[in-house]
């Protein structure tokens, strides 16, 4: 049990007696009031729906400054990752707490590599699903399915299994990812290619065709890399919780992340990498820069429902760092493609600049996120829409896992449990169905 820094005291104005909480400081970031004892020293629950006040765990990960717009791993800036390492480097400092040196980073990524193939059985399963599904219909269910093919290591007691089951994710999500495209499109599933990289291994099997050589474009290599390390971890945003909370019931480590793929797949957290491009598409369809003042209209009106996708963020209330670096690799992407004039990204920066001068933007502090730019990039390279939300997740493995790891060796994790204000029906009796 950790020892109070500081101790808070919570009083009611009906008369109860104030009781006595501990506070403890963070290395970083907002100390928090232990609230555990609460319901037994007063009977009464706190109420904070969407956890905008509430600390679900301690965490040495990832920390998050909203207001300066800072992001670090292990306590090393998403800036000097994205800008020094390579996502191996950024799996491994997620996984085990440090960045390794030249030796650790070969031995680590030759783990990886060696991990690549999926079950040979897993392409009859694929095949049940319908041609035209959704990639994060077909990832939810392949994921899953990962537990029924992995016996070996679902035992999320055992140190061994747990440890082999993140390599294993880590490995086999970019298989998967493209193995749902190509099913998808009709081609033959690419076998992973064990003398290429992280990234340009994805691209292979994404692109390739068993037909002709497939040389992987080293900016298009970098560009995706770079994609995977900024979003391979967020701290507890809704999809990792939803791993802890999943993983907290014992279950095994495929069966947690399935449901962090699940959770994931929702326009509000990754989903909206794929809804940004189709709210730009839509602008462009019904006349491009000239329509942004109309759209930026809708997104105003509270009872539109119009959002503007790729803007706002639950914690970074300044800028998301993460954004700055994907609008570069945009950039550098579109130069190496010849699309610089590319419609679609002029669009995206009028939409960005109109907005960001906007008053209704500027009060409520909304900035361009991640998503903002990572789907342009991700068409560039030419990766289907509908696929980028699988691209997202096939980055963020790497932090649920680890954060999943870390829950399970934390001695005070416990089942999570939330409770509730109960505002329904009080006790009442069955009426016979002839009375009701
Ligand atoms: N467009 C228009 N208005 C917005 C937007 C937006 N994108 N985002 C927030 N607002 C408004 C919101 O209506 C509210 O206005 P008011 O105070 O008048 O009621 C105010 O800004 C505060 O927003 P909120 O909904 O209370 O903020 P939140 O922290 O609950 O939501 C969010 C954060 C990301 C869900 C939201 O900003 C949003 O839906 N953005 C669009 C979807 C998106 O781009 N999501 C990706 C997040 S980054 C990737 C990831 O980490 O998953």
């Amino acid at each position: 049990m950790k020892l109070a820094d500081n101790k808070a005291t919570l009083s009611f104005s009906n008369g109860s007696p104030s009781v006595e909480l501990p506070v403890y400081k963070g290395t970083i970031g907002p100390d928090v009031v232990d609230i555990r004892k609460l319901y037994a020293q007063t009977g009464m629950f706190t109420y904070d729906p969407g956890f905008l006040s509430t600390a679900a765990t301690q965490s040495a990960i990832t920390y998050i400054d909203g207001d300066k717009g800072e992001l670090l791993y292990r306590g090393y800036p998403i800036e000097q990752l994205a800008t020094d390492c390579d996502f191996m480097e950024t799996c491994h400092l997620l996984l085990y707490g440090e960045l390794p040196n030249a030796k650790g980073k070969k031995d680590f990524s030759r783990l990886v590599t060696m991990h690549t193939m999926v079950n040979e059985q897993m392409q009859f399963f694929l095949r049940g699903f319908r041609r035209d599904a959704h990639p994060m219909a077909i990832m939810t269910g392949l994921v899953g399915a990962l537990s029924a093919f992995y016996h070996d290591s679902t035992d999320i007691n055992n140190p061994q299994h747990r440890e082999i089951a993140a390599i294993r994710l880590i490995a086999k999500m970019p298989t998967l990812v493209a193995m749902a495209y190509k099913y998808t499109v009709g081609q033959p599933y690419m076998y992973p290619k064990n003398d290429l990289s992280y990234a340009g291994n994805f691209l292979h099997m994404m692109f390739a065709t068993p037909c002709e050589p497939y040389e992987v474009n080293p900016v298009l290599e970098r560009a995706l890399d770079r994609i995977f390390t900024l979003h391979a971890d967020h701290e507890q945003n809704a999809s990792t919780s939803t791993v802890r909370l999943c993983g907290s019931s014992g279950t095994n480590p495929f069966a947690a992340i399935a449901a962090g793929v699940a959770c994931l797949w929702g326009p509000a957290h990754g989903g909206a990498n794929e809804a940004a491009l189709n709210m730009l598409h839509d602008i462009q369809k019904a006349g491009g820069v000239e329509k942004i003042g109309e759209f930026i209209k809708q997104v105003k009106d509270k009872n539109s429902g119009v959002k503007l996708m790729g803007f706002g963020h639950r914690v970074y209330k300044n800028y998301d760092p993460r954004a700055k670096l994907m609008q570069e690799t945009c950039k550098e992407v579109l130069a190496e493609l010849g699309l610089e004039n590319d419609p679609l990204f002029k669009l995206a920066m009028a939409l960005e600049k109109i907005a960001l001068e906007d008053e209704y933007f500027v009060s409520r502090k909304l900035y361009p996120n991640v998503d903002f730019y990572s789907g342009i990039v991700q068409r560039a390279i030419g990766i289907p829409v509908p696929l980028f939300t699988a691209v997202f997740a096939l980055a963020r493995t790497v932090g649920w896992i680890a954060q999943l790891n870390e829950m399970i060796g934390d001695p005070e994790y416990k089942i999570g449990r939330p409770r509730q204000l109960f505002d329904g029906s009080v006790r009442r009796d069955v009426a016979p169905i002839d009375n009701r």
